[in-house]
């Protein structure tokens, strides 16, 4: 038995740092190599048993929803022209889980944008994952591992990177106990962007979120934080203050930022030196531009 089976996709957001090109097309919809941030993202979900997603969307971002629906006429077009792998392609994300959309009328923070998911749970929900599009945590994998934690010490779990002290403040930081596993710590406070010096530890937030229901009714008691938003991580702290188990799990691998051009660029030639069609003369054309030949 799935420790979730709902996992809620915040794609609500401006993307401030991908205009001019976000005045027209969702961030979450840009391609690595051929496929969105948010169907890699979903798949993951999928893989860990989740069989409901959640997307939060805004009500100009219509087509990050579209992008999840059934296109049977081009599927059809394409199947008349004998494209079968293209046609597994197309259907690939809509054949993934049941998508559901909630709708934030307002960019006003990643908690109050998870809140607008609530009225999308069932009864059955006692815990949701949350995934960053944005945040692809590779190998994939971490959300059935954070799923085993929460069956041993219930509440709620996120998922953190062990990172060199000299980047520390450039992240979430957890305040944490040891637990007698090395990957997974109790979380007894978050610190947002400490100085090196002062940063409880080095293990940093990264986009996974395993969280238990309670979290709704601490989003509906924070108020907005850090540049005038309601922040997740303030109610995760709220959370813990009144004792309920938080713990992370250390994800020992990679990781793309996929939410600024430069995070984004790594992320697709990574995933493009590894593609059968396009890695090889990619590769070789890269090792001529940084020779200057
Ligand atoms: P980000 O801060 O990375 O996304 O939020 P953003 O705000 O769209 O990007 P910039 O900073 O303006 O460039 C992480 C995720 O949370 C969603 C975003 O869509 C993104 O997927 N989000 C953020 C919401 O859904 N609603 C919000 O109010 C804020």
């Amino acid at each position: 038995m799935s420790a979730f089976t709902t996992a809620i996709v915040p794609a609500a957001g401006l993307g401030t740092r991908f205009l001019p090109t976000t005045k027209a097309v969702p961030k979450e919809l840009l391609p690595v190599v051929d496929t969105p941030g948010i169907e890699l993202v979903a798949t993951e979900a999928a893989e860990a048993g989740a069989t409901k997603l959640v997307i939060v969307t805004s009500p100009g971002k219509d087509a990050v929803a579209q992008y999840f629906r059934p296109q049977p006429e081009l599927e059809q077009t394409l199947a008349e022209r004998g494209k079968t792998d293209l046609v597994a392609k197309v259907r690939r994300a809509p054949e993934l889980l049941q998508v559901e959309t909630a709708i934030q009328d307002k960019a006003l923070g990643l908690g109050h944008a998870v809140g607008c998911a609530e009225g999308n749970l069932t009864g059955a929900d006692e815990a949701v994952a949350v995934l960053l599009p944005d945040d692809l945590v590779l190998p994939t994998g971490v959300l059935t591992r954070m799923a085993q934690v929460r069956e041993r010490f219930g509440g709620t779990v996120l998922c953190a990177f062990d990172i060199p002290r000299e980047q520390i403040s450039a992240y979430g930081v957890f305040d944490v106990r040891e637990t007698g596993d090395d990957d997974v710590k109790q979380v007894v406070g978050m610190v947002e962007k400490p100085k090196a010096e002062d940063a409880p530890s080095t293990f940093a937030a990264a986009g996974r979120y395993l969280l238990d229901r309670a979290i709704f009714d601490a989003l509906k008691r924070i108020t907005p934080g850090a540049g005038g938003e309601l922040q997740l991580t303030d109610a995760i702290a709220l959370l813990i203050n009144e004792g309920h188990p938080v713990h992370v799990v250390v994800h020992r691998g990679g990781r793309h930022d996929l939410g600024n051009p430069g995070g984004f660029l790594k992320a697709a030639v990574d995933f493009a030196l590894e593609h059968p069609d396009y890695g090889p003369e990619l590769a070789q054309w890269l090792r001529g531009r940084l020779s200057g030949s």
